[in-house]
């Protein structure tokens, strides 16, 4: 019955596994299967055994467990960025990223009216490089924040990346909290003496002003696959190949499945993804921001609702074929920025999403990079920061592939006013920095 069963899915073989270069985020070399990575890893097993038992899952579900399964996912043990790991990030490559960053959320507290306080929370934040340059950036506009009551909340599910940020942000190590009620599983002081907190789930962090930055983090959410057929939209699903021991496959589910929903009325693409996760994030964030004011900034590598199989692995910087050694390599889609802004459902507005070249121009990279390059005496620093602003700006690297996306009250681009308590100054509808060009003297 079991083989029977199975015979309904027919093999998927979708797009090529090596997406070409226009469909990728990260910079990349297109390789093989890294030598001495074992094919079957404690993941595959884990798999198989799910499979056998329950029948072929979703994309999402394998994406899932890959990633952040407790025990055995890619993200939950290891430091997977940098020259070393699999793939590199624009906060890793150049200071000049965050730092910017940092600027663009002063110019937001400050056109927003100087609230009292404010909460920096951050998804996904990795080794804590971004945030520790934004801190920095916060430290040195001391006498603009000075009265202002600033805490972080990061966002992580990564054990080991949470201690990793630890060291960059407060240099300590940090126990877990004690606490099993406690939301919050990790808390310290930075290095400037700004509380931080580590919560696993966004819905978690205490709401109130904050501003919300999400940096390759919502492209590493599960994504379902779906393809269209002459019998409709049909779910992609991962399956076990019958012919080969230990190697899964993609197939095609042999009718409806639940996750359809997603798929908008009008959709003409052949073949789409779609990531509820992220829908639910974009929800609570617009939620969040309409009722307590602040902003989300979002930068990842998407599109516009046009692209199709984006679902690609990056193992040692080079693309991976994404059922091979499961847990050994990243696993990535391209957000769809079309969905994120419907998912905002008007509550906020949304800007984006616009290519990175043209948000860090206008954020003035160009005057940024020439003040640290004439300040530094060392030829290799000089040339670090050059080649770092070429990864970052230019068209076939990161200049073009990444974007940024923002969500922000309405109040804030109508410049409407909000009850202000004293000492605090009206919102304005100045240009939003980034998204305008900006007069720098
Ligand atoms: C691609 S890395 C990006 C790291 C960092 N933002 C950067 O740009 O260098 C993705 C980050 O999101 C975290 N992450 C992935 N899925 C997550 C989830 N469902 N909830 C919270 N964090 C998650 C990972 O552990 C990691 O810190």
């Amino acid at each position: 019955a079991a083989a029977q069963r199975r015979s309904a899915w027919t093999p998927w073989c979708g797009c090529p596994r090596a997406a070409p270069p226009s469909c990728s985020g990260r910079p990349f070399c297109s390789g093989h299967e890294p030598a001495g990575r074992p094919r079957v890893t404690p993941m595959l097993r884990h798999l198989t055994y799910k499979i056998k038992s329950t029948g072929p899952i979703t994309v999402a579900e394998y994406m899932k467990e890959v990633l952040t399964n407790p025990a055995k996912g890619y993200y939950m043990h290891r430091d997977m960025l940098g020259e070393k790991g699999d793939f590199i990030t624009s906060p890793e490559i150049s200071q000049i990223f965050g730092e910017l960053l940092g600027i663009w959320f002063v110019s937001e507290w400050i056109a927003s009216g100087k609230k009292a306080a404010f909460q920096l929370v951050e998804l996904g934040p990795g080794r804590g490089t971004l945030t520790g340059d934004i801190l920095r950036v916060f430290s040195q506009l001391g006498s603009v924040l000075k009265n202002c009551d600033i805490s972080v909340r990061l966002v992580e599910v990564s054990q080991k990346l949470s201690e990793i940020q630890a060291l960059t942000l407060t240099k300590e190590k940090i126990p877990l909290e004690k606490d099993a009620e406690s939301l919050e599983y990790m808390k310290g002081v930075s290095k400037s003496g700004i509380p931080v907190s580590w919560y696993r789930d966004l819905k978690d962090v205490p709401e109130g002003y904050s501003f919300y930055l999400a940096h390759e983090f919502f492209d590493a959410l599960p994504v379902h696959k779906f393809q269209k057929t002459p019998q409709g939209w049909r779910e992609v699903f991962v399956d076990i190949d019958p012919q080969v021991s230990d190697k899964l496959r993609f197939v095609l589910a042999p009718c409806a499945t639940p996750a359809e929903a997603f798929i908008q009325r009008d959709e003409t693409r052949d073949h789409v993804e779609v990531c509820p996760d992220a829908g639910v994030l974009i929800q609570e964030l617009s939620q969040r921001i309409a009722l307590t004011g602040g902003a989300a900034l979002i930068a990842d590598y998407g599109h516009d609702g046009t692209k199709t199989d984006t679902f690609r692995g990056f193992c040692g910087h080079k693309l991976h074929d994404v059922l091979i050694a499961p847990g050994t390599a990243d696993l990535t889609a391209d957000v769809d920025f079309s969905y994120l802004r419907r998912m905002a459902q008007g509550k906020v507005a949304s800007l984006g999403p616009i290519k990175q070249k043209t948000f860090l121009k206008n954020m003035g990279i160009d005057v940024r990079l020439k003040v640290l390059v004439e300040k530094s005496e060392e030829p290799s620093v000089r040339q670090q920061l050059l080649e770092g602003y070429d990864m970052l700006m230019n068209p076939v690297k990161m200049g073009d592939r990444f974007n940024f996306f923002a969500l922000l009250p309405h109040q804030r681009l109508q410049g409407g006013s909000r009850e202000m308590s004293a000492g605090q100054s009206k919102p304005s509808a100045a240009p939003v920095a980034g998204f305008d060009e900006l007069a720098w003297e």
